[in-house]
This record gives C-alpha cells, structure tokens and sequence, in this order.
C-alpha cells in the first residue's frame, strides 16, 4: 500500500510459495482460505521502481503539482483524524473523501465480500519490526485487545524460533503513533474482523525502506512464520 516499502510485496510473495509450493511440511495450508494481495498501490509501486525510490503515496492526479493520496489514510474507519493531512502535498494526505481511492475501494471491496467469515486480517508494511493491533487512530484498545495481545505475542515468538529478530507487540497507536483512516482499524472496526494486525517488516532503521537483498529471503521467513503461526491458532480454535 505504500510504494517504496518494498520488502512487503516480496515477503507475501514468500508467503505464497510456501503455502503453494511447500504442502507437504506445511500441511496447514489446505484448511484455512488465504487471500494474498502482493502490491495494493500498482502506480505507486512502479513509480518507485522507475522515478523515485522513496514514494510513498499512489499517482492520484500524477499531472497535478501534487500528485497522490496515503492510502494508509484512506480508510473509511474514524477517516481524517489525527495524522492525515488536507493538504495534497503532503505525504500524508487523505483524500478527498473517505475510500476516493480505486486501490483503498478494491481492498474494502474484498474484505467486504468475505464478510465475517473472515478471521484475521494482516496488513504488512515497512519498516520498524513491530506486530500492532487496533485502535490506530487513536490510543485506545479493543475490548478484546487481550486476544490480539496473545495472537501478537505468539507471532512474534515464532518468528524469533524461526531464527528472525525480535519484533514489538502493542498497540498500534501506542507502539508507533495514533494515524487514522488506516486499512487495519477499517478490517477491525469496518469489517468486523477479530484478528486485524499491521505487521511492519525489518529492519529497525538502519537501512530502513532501502533494505539490501540479502534480508529478502530471510524477512520472507518472518511474514511466513507470523502467518504460519496464526494459521495454526485459527485452526486450534482461536
Ligand atoms: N506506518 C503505518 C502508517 O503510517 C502505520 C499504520 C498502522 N499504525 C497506526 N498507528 N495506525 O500508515
Ligand atoms: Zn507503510
């Protein structure tokens, strides 16, 4: 959803393979339905790849002085509060209206249509090495924040067993910073889906969005440690 952070097309896309290619050791697979979206803001993406390898936003009104919206801050879910600017420059920008977007409608539309049969929710994004829940537009927990805690928690553990580093559990607006309109409260508080996480990839910073590729493979490992690790709470019961 945010161009430049392109560790996360490649890590779902590890997800895939696995889930595909691997049936055997992950025996799992076959009894959850997984719906995987590699690149949510196609425009965007591409400008990174061939203009500016730092964009963020998607190319509403690429001619225009300022083009683009945050699709993170799209989301009709408490739309336009705290962190998401008016103002087209910005990089933060919301839009004009809640989901204006085509890329923000589609994911709604998605989610919608797989309704409350849906369990969980995962947004992937970089960089940071956090695993948050909702609310994030503001600071304040679900009412059933202790069993996204738990979930959280067990993620992040698996993802260290699997040789990955450490990830922070919270949440979202107490461990990053309250921004509204963001896909995660919208699977939360829109759609009704219990387990809606953002899970913001490697690293913490020291080569943040312009991660070098031999932390691909291994940041793929987190995502599908993380997944992995759900699936089998889900199947459990959860
Ligand atoms: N880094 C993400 C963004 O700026 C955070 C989204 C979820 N976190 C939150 N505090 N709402 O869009
Ligand atoms: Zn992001």
């Amino acid at each position: 959803i945010h161009a430049r952070e392109w560790i996360s097309p490649a890590s779902v896309t590890y997800v895939i393979k696995e889930l595909v290619e691997n049936r055997t050791v992950n025996a799992f697979a076959p009894k959850l339905d997984y719906y995987i979206i590699p690149v949510t803001n196609p425009d965007g993406y591409e400008y990174s790849h061939t203009k500016s390898r730092l964009w963020r936003k998607n190319r509403r009104d690429p001619t225009k002085a300022c083009p683009g919206v945050d699709l993170n801050r799209n989301f009709g879910y408490m739309w336009g509060g705290l962190d998401a600017s008016t103002a087209l420059c910005s990089e933060i920008y919301r839009g004009k209206s809640a989901f204006s977007e085509p890329e923000s409608q589609a994911i709604r539309d998605v989610v919608t249509k797989i309704g409350t049969s849906a369990k969980a929710y995962i947004a992937f994004h970089s960089y940071g090495q956090q695993i948050v829940y909702p609310w994030g537009y503001k600071k304040l927990l679900t009412n059933d924040s202790a069993d996204l805690d738990k979930m959280g928690k067990k993620m992040a553990a698996a993802i260290t067993s699997a040789g990955g580093p450490a990830y922070t559990v919270g949440n979202a607006a107490v461990v990053t910073y309250a921004a509204s309109g963001v896909s995660s409260d919208f699977a939360k508080g829109g759609a009704n889906i219990k387990y809606a996480y953002t899970i913001e990839l490697r690293d913490k910073g020291s080569k943040g969005f312009l991660l070098p590729a031999t932390q691909i493979v291994p940041t793929g490992k987190d995502a599908f440690a993380a997944v992995k690790t759900m699936s089998l709470e889900l199947i459990a019961g959860a």
